[in-house]
């Protein structure tokens, strides 16, 4: 019996193909397939030798655990917010940005292509 909840590798929102030329197609499998399932699958390990350490009263060294799963939760984290982040051409947000980030530029900057041609960060 598992008392943690477990991670899960997420669907894509596009297909393996979708982002072809500036991903390839075997590059974006790879990273969900092996990169992100590694992750995923080590986390859970993790999760399940800690239940089983509950379960039996067994020690475990916690800060060499803790900080493996660490590692293994922000692999899945990141991974799952990089997929977010992507979309076929012409799918996405466009070339420009919307919402809070736009207006934060427009406020900053006064312009996307005065925020681009600029080095200097708003305090
Ligand atoms: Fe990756």
């Amino acid at each position: 019996m598992e008392s943690q909840k477990l991670y899960t590798l997420p669907e894509l929102d596009y297909r393996y193909d979708a982002l072809v030329p500036f991903i390839s197609e075997d590059l974006l499998r790879v990273h969900h397939t092996k990169h992100h399932t590694a992750y995923v699958e080590g986390a859970n390990a993790i999760l399940r030798k800690m239940d089983e350490a509950k379960i039996k009263l067994t020690d475990f060294d916690a800060k060499a655990t803790f900080k493996d799963l660490s590692f293994q939760v922000g692999g899945h984290l990141l991974h799952s917010l990089f997929w977010k982040n992507l979309a076929p051409a012409g799918k996405g947000g466009g070339d420009l940005p919307t919402g809070n980030v736009a207006k934060i530029i427009q406020e900053e900057y006064g312009s996307v292509e005065r925020f681009k041609k600029s080095s200097h960060r708003p305090q």
